[in-house]
């Protein structure tokens, strides 16, 4: 039965079964005895496994094609009809183009197998800050992470409308040589075809919510970002948000769940996670830049998560969970990953469905980017303000990315239109003990290098323009590097929860609490504004982390020219403005 009534929604739903030529056709209600009834179907065709009730109640354990392991980003596309307007950093084909390759790989691709209606909600159902979605999909696995990574089922259909994303995946062959994950900005739609993996086939996270939204976001102004959310309560009982830009893999999941050091513990600090992943920024009735998290659950990387980095985040997962790739342990049905602990199962299943034993076997267990994918509600410090449609006012944005040498600690922009300029010229270098190259960079402004869902360089100016009209209002814009290294390439700050330290010293500039001292590229705290009581980390230590390298930053400015050319006249002027400033206070 039809959830809805809605002739658009089911015009198109009829026009990509006729394409798909699925046997039946199932509404997603969102029931839990519909849910239920699909794990039984998946667990029977072998398609997921049912995990340890007692020691992980309702989790269960999925592995992907061995060719099908990770986001796509050489065959992610965006195709709006002017080239020009994907921009540089994007793939782009002509829309006609796309749609008729499109349809050859999907012709018939459903024959034989279900087509699943999911309606989804990225926000609050009802809210004015949330926006719908359909995805059809031929994967039960997608369906059920769909219906933890966001709000589905019938309530979505009642309010939908006709206003809604399009999204239609088929698996089809896994083929990766046909697989395409394509937007259609203009048109609000998605396909995805000839993947099962997350990034690639869960339609409402990185494709809707960044891509597709974040060309919304520019035509009615407001924001899609990469960015976490958290809330940090101060003893005195009050709570100021932050978002966090950070490029995949460089802690945004881990700042966003941080655990306060023990003394700020004891003195009444709290820290509250409102998102991890994705922010959706809007200009409130009041002036300020509120944010919200558009999604329902976290869709982690496993491996190196553990009690120690991240109790929260395992916390998290210990019940309604699915995991993808990880290993499975036979001893008792549970998973493991490397990074869990330190006692790898002896009897067991790898990644890649093999018998794995831990004790000797020289490969990895789970796949580097083994996933879970676990309800927002089962986080410890989930924020109060979860569930709020208007999200949580915004006091800093913080930028960040892996620096072995550059970028110091910590340092505040002067103004937006400078934390703009640091924004664009984000970067993460691979560190020696990955690849034994230190400092091969690569530039991913705002963290969205991936995810922006039109021009780099337009990007930029809505930026610019948001912060016109946020005005005195707009939120303060810092940078942090947790990954500043010594000579031997170790880690000179300890990270993780005494990140706790900088962010202190970051909300207290916001509201005008803490001192902070002019150099070349930005304000720093003196040494003495950060608190290190328990730190373990030395004075010099922490002078050395804020130091900043006039040579070095001479060479980055180099490189900020030279990527900076890619965008050629649409280029903001503000920004190469401030790029010849960072390079006169050089010099
Ligand atoms: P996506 O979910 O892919 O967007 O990435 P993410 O930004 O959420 O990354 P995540 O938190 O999963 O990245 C974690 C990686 O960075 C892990 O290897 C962590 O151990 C490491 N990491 C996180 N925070 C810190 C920190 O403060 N210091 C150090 N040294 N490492 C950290
Ligand atoms: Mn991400
Ligand atoms: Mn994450």
């Amino acid at each position: 039965m039809a959830l809805t009534s809605n002739r658009a929604v089911l015009a198109w739903i009829d026009e990509m079964a006729a394409m798909t030529q699925p046997d039946q056709l199932v509404w997603i209600d969102g029931s839990e005895a519909q849910l239920e009834e699909l794990r039984k179907q998946a667990c029977a065709s072998g398609e997921i496994e049912r995990l340890n009730e007692e020691k992980l109640p309702g989790c269960y354990l999925h592995r992907t094609a061995v060719n099908d392991v990770a986001r796509v980003e050489d065959r992610t596309f965006i195709c709006c009809k002017k080239q020009e307007d994907a921009g540089p950093t994007n793939h782009w084909m002509a829309p006609q183009e796309m749609y008729a390759k499109l349809k050859k790989l999907y012709t018939g691709a459903m024959k034989g197998r279900t087509m699943y209606v999911i309606p989804y909600s990225m926000g609050v159902v009802g809210s004015p800050f949330a926006k719908y979605g359909i995805e059809l999909t031929d994967s039960i696995y997608v369906v059920l992470n769909m219906a933890i990574m966001t709000r589905v089922g019938r309530a979505v259909a009642d309010v939908m409308g006709d206003d809604f994303v399009k999204g239609l995946h088929a698996k089809a062959d896994i083929d990766p040589e046909n697989r395409y994950i394509v937007h259609f900005p203009e048109d609000n739609t998605i396909m995805s075809v000839n993947s099962g993996y997350g990034g690639n086939v869960l339609l409402g996270k990185k494709c809707f919510a960044l891509r597709i939204a974040s060309y919304l976001g520019r035509q009615q102004g407001w924001m899609a970002e990469h960015m976490l959310i958290l809330g940090v309560e101060n003893p005195q009982g009050e709570v100021r948000y932050l978002a966090a830009a950070f490029p995949s893999a460089c802690g945004k999941t881990n700042l966003a769940m941080l655990i306060p050091p023990e003394h700020y513990r004891k003195a009444g600090w709290k820290v509250w996670c409102v998102g991890d992943d994705i922010a959706w920024l809007r200009i409130g009735e009041d002036g300020r830049l509120w944010a919200m998290n558009p999604e329902y659950g976290f869709f982690g990387v496993a491996p190196g998560t553990n009690v120690k980095s991240n109790p929260n985040a395992l916390a998290t997962t210990r019940q309604g969970t699915i995991f993808t790739n990880v290993v499975h342990n036979l001893d008792d049905n549970t998973v493991w990953w490397e990074g869990l602990d330190k006692n790898p199962p002896e009897h067991a299943v790898d990644w890649q469905g093999r018998p794995w034993n831990g004790k000797t076997s020289g490969e990895k267990g789970a796949h580097p980017n083994s996933r879970f994918t676990a309800p927002a509600k089962n986080c410890p410090c989930i924020s109060p303000e979860f569930e709020s449609p208007r999200g949580v006012p915004i006091s800093a944005i913080v930028f960040g990315g892996r620096r072995a040498r550059t970028a110091p600690l910590v340092y505040q922009s002067r103004d937006w239109t400078h934390g703009v300029f640091v924004g664009s010229i984000m970067a993460s270098e691979t560190t020696a003990a990955a690849t034994g190259a230190v400092g091969v960079v690569r530039r991913d402004p705002m963290a969205m290098l991936p995810f922006c869902g039109y021009h780099m360089a337009d990007y930029w100016q809505h930026w610019l323009d948001m912060g016109e009209k946020l005005g005195g209002k707009a939120p303060k814009i810092f940078n942090v590097n947790w990954f500043r290294t010594d000579e031997d390439g170790k880690f000179l700050w300890p990270g993780f929860g005494d990140n706790l330290r900088v962010l202190e010293w970051i909300l207290k500039r916001c509201f005008g609490e803490a001192e902070a001292v002019e150099t070349p590229i930005g304000w720093e705290p003196r040494p003495e504004d950060i608190d290190l009581e328990d730190s373990g980390v030395e004075l010099d230590t922490l002078r050395g982390l804020l130091g900043v390298d006039t040579a070095l930053w001479r060479d980055e400015v180099k490189g900020i020219r030279e990527f900076y050319q890619k965008f050629g006249d649409k280029l903001p002027r503000q920004l190469s403005e401030e790029l010849d400033i960072l390079d006169a206070r050089l010099n």
